[in-house]
């Protein structure tokens, strides 16, 4: 009887855990589910660290070190998937906000800054960007990719959000900027890299001067300018140190 008893008292004991094994498998395969989905997803953290106080990197103009290089023409791009992909990278690049739409956070394009399509000489063209990545530095202690200052431009540059690591929108642009570096040694530093460093101003900084450039006059000036570059087309070369009211940038052209 009381073998009888303790067997029933077992089943039902399991007919109570039941559910709990049930529960315990659903969130274990939650827990794999979104651990293989986080591997996949932007690190916001290097990025931010990868982003901030590159400036002094990107000062490579020494005379004597860098390499003359241009790119190839684009009549010399494969008409095979290699240079589809190219073609759908130039896209990304001059049409940001409607060719990636869900991470574009203003109507700028990457082109708006990194000039002629990335290929301009002293607009951080994007050949020579290609040759200095993955690179060590010692400021963040780690290694940058160029997967992160991608992200980092979407979400600094463009105010808008990273596109997962090897998303289709990371792996066009890398396609598109592999192939304009196509024949330049990695690891050079090429003539025209980076943005120029600017002189110093002549005179040291003034509130008094500043409240006059801010005048209302001024300001409903600069309005009209930012309405008037409101309306160029995606991909123009306007630069945005020009006309920084379309560019929520952080920390970028300060
Ligand atoms: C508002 C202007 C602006 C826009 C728009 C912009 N960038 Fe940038 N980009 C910069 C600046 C400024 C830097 C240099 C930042 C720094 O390191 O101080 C930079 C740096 C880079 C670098 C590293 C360059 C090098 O020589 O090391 C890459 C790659 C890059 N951007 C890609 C992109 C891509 C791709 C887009 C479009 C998704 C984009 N950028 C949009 C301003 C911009």
């Amino acid at each position: 009887m009381s073998g009888q008893r303790s067997t029933t008292a077992t089943a039902a004991a399991a007919r109570r855990m039941f559910p709990l094994y049930l529960l315990a498998a659903f969130l274990l395969a939650i827990a794999t589910h979104v651990a293989a989905q986080s591997t996949r997803q932007p690190d916001l953290e290097a990025i931010d660290r990868a982003w901030s106080d590159l400036n002094p990197d990107l000062d490579v103009r020494t005379p004597g070190t860098a390499v003359p290089f241009a790119p190839p023409p684009e009549a010399e791009i494969p008409n095979d998937v290699f240079g589809q992909t190219i073609r759908r990278g130039i896209a990304i690049f001059t049409d940001t906000r409607n060719e990636a739409k869900p991470y574009a956070g203003d109507g700028l394009a990457c082109a708006s800054c990194h000039l002629d399509r990335g290929r301009r000489p002293g607009a951080a063209p994007m050949w020579a960007a290609w040759v200095r990545y993955p690179r060590f530095r010692a400021k963040n202690d780690a290694v940058n990719t160029m997967t992160m200052r991608i992200q980092g431009c979407f979400r600094f540059s463009m105010n808008g959000t990273p596109p997962p690591d090897d998303s289709e929108i990371v792996t066009a642009l890398q396609t598109y900027f592999f192939w304009l570096a196509r024949g330049a040694p990695t690891g050079a530093t090429l003539a025209g890299a980076g943005f120029p460093r600017l002189a110093d101003p002549a005179e040291p900084p003034s509130i008094a001067r500043g409240e006059a450039v801010c005048s209302p006059a001024n300001a409903r000036r600069a309005t009209a300018a930012t309405a008037r570059a409101a309306a160029w087309p995606a991909g123009s070369a306007i630069s945005s140190r020009r006309y920084g009211g379309r560019t929520p940038t952080t920390g970028a052209l300060a």
